[in-house]
Parts: C-alpha cells; sequence; structure tokens
C-alpha cells in the first residue's frame, strides 16, 4: 500500500459508524488498515457493523454511545484507549434531522438537533484532545452537509447545526494544528441512507429535485466516503486542516 494512504497500526473512532455514511467511512478505514471503533447507540446495529468489517478481513470493535452525553462521549475516548492502546482518528458523524418549517419546532427539538449534531463533535473532540496531545499527532474528520452552504425552509436547526461545524472546524484547525492535529470537514451532497430515506417521504418532489440539479445525474452512495475518509485520516492529508470538502456529485456549484 502507497504509506501516503496507509493507516495500519492507527486506530480510528467513528460516531455513527453503524450505518449509513459513517459505515461507509469506517469501512474505507479498515480496508486501509486501521482499527475501527464504531460508535453508535444501537448496539445489534453497532454489532453487525463490526461483523461485516471483520468478514471482509479489517479490524473493529464496538462502544455503544449516545453522543448527546457529555459523559457517554468521554466514556467512548476512554474505553477506546483501553481496548486499542492509541486513537489517531476521530470522525464526527452521527447525526439526526427533524423536518418542520421554522415556526413549528419546539425548544426541545432545537436542542436535539444541536446536540446531536453540533455540540457533540465539540465533546468528542474535547474528549480526544488529551490523548492526540499526548501522542503528538491526531486527525478530525466533521460530517457537515450542504447545509453548511445552503438553507432548506425545512430543516432551520439542522442547517444551524451544520453551518457551525465548519466554523468549529476552522477554529479547531488554528487552535491545534501545532500540536500536529488536523481538524477538517467532509460535506456530503445528497446520499442514499436511512435519513434521507424519511426525507424523500417527508418532503414532496425531494428524489427528482435531487437528480436534476445533481451534475453526476445520481444519488451518492455510503461507499463514495471510503476515500476521502482515508485522505482525511492519512498521512496524505497532513498540510490540510480547516477545509470543508464537498463529496456531491457536483451538487453545490452547478449554476
Ligand atoms: N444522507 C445524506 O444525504 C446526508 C447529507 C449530508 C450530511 N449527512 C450527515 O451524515 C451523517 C450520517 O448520516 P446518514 O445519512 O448516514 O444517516 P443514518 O444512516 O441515519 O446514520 C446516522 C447515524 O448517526 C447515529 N446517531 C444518531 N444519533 C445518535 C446519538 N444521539 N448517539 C449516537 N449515535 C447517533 C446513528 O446510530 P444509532 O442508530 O445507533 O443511533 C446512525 O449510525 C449525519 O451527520 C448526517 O447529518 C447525511
Amino acid at each position: 500500500m502507497n504509506p501516503l494512504f496507509d493507516l495500519s497500526g492507527k486506530v480510528a473512532i467513528v460516531t455513527g459508524g453503524n450505518g449509513g455514511i459513517g459505515l461507509g467511512m469506517a469501512q474505507g478505514l479498515a480496508d486501509a488498515g486501521a482499527t475501527v471503533v464504531i460508535a453508535g447507540r444501537n448496539e445489534s446495529k453497532n454489532q453487525n457493523a463490526v461483523n461485516a468489517i471483520l468478514q471482509k478481513g479489517g479490524k473493529a470493535s464496538a462502544v455503544v454511545v449516545d453522543v448527546q452525553q457529555q459523559a457517554e462521549c468521554e466514556q467512548m475516548v476512554q474505553r477506546s484507549l483501553q481496548a486499542h492502546g492509541r486513537i489517531d482518528v476521530l470522525v464526527n458523524n452521527a447525526g439526526m434531522n427533524i423536518r418542520k418549517p421554522p415556526q413549528a419546532y419546539a425548544l426541545a427539538e432545537w436542542n436535539q438537533v444541536l446536540q446531536t449534531n453540533l455540540t457533540s463533535a465539540f465533546v468528542c473532540s474535547q474528549a480526544v484532545y488529551p490523548v492526540f496531545e499526548h501522542q503528538g499527532a491526531g486527525k478530525i474528520i466533521n460530517i457537515g452537509s450542504m447545509m453548511s452552504l445552503f438553507g432548506a425552509s425545512f430543516a432551520t436547526p439542522y442547517a444551524a447545526s451544520k453551518g457551525g461545524l465548519v466554523q468549529m472546524t476552522k477554529a479547531m484547525a488554528c487552535a491545534w494544528a501545532a500540536q500536529h492535529i488536523q481538524v477538517n470537514a467532509i460535506l456530503p451532497g445528497w446520499i442514499d441512507t436511512d435519513l434521507t430515506r424519511q426525507a424523500r417521504i417527508d418532503v414532496d418532489g425531494l428524489h427528482q429535485r435531487v437528480l436534476d440539479r445533481t451534475p453526476a445525474k445520481r444519488w451518492g452512495m455510503p461507499d463514495d466516503f471510503a476515500g476521502i475518509a482515508v485522505f482525511l485520516a492519512s498521512p496524505a492529508s497532513d498540510f490540510i486542516t480547516g477545509a470543508a470538502i464537498a463529496v456531491d456529485g457536483g451538487y453545490s456549484v452547478q449554476g
């Protein structure tokens, strides 16, 4: 394997790694040699993801975590460290959406989306920082969205959380670059997962609008995230920090 992309001996935590985009990234990281920690709420989904990676010859374990809980995020980091002796990569991928017009949200719904998508990434990054500092290097990959760039009438807290993630990425990148910690974001376009299967039910005409606007003329698949995850986790990206990279089949550049 090209050493630029070799993750042998590295340990990567992927929150929400038990399905969808998270599993696509986890499988890619494992294929490049990393030991992957699948961190999600649903224990049987976690175990299925671990089994899928093991069956393909990769190395993986699971931790049950609700990323809305600060203490559980801290335990996730400690358990990963105890199990594997080091942590090199944190992928803040866990996320959710509640789709409504802005005037219809209860404050608890706003808080739930912000807590799950944005605050959790802050808390997990804070929890892993001492490990990275001690080891002398680390990689954080935050999963934004097209809603980091654009608005949508049905996604006010989601857009706020994903826009905030990009700014948090830049701020942490500036703060931690001298410790050789790179912090970057991936901005997925429209990807075929459980999250968007529900969106296609909730939002009239969404499926065709996505096809019409995406130059690649297809929805993305979880596998489309394997390559970018390996790149941002590997030495190939050591001088890239604070970036937000769209993986969207051209959706965000279509005029
Ligand atoms: N699909 C798209 O088109 C798209 C586009 C842009 C951005 N994204 C982002 O990509 C990320 C992954 O989404 P996806 O499309 O792959 O959706 P998904 O299939 O619904 O996966 C979401 C993942 O997040 C986990 N999760 C949710 N809340 C959690 C919590 N409180 N604690 C721990 N884990 C939690 C889920 O695990 P459990 O089931 O165990 O809770 C699940 O693994 C999200 O951040 C999403 O916003 C997706």
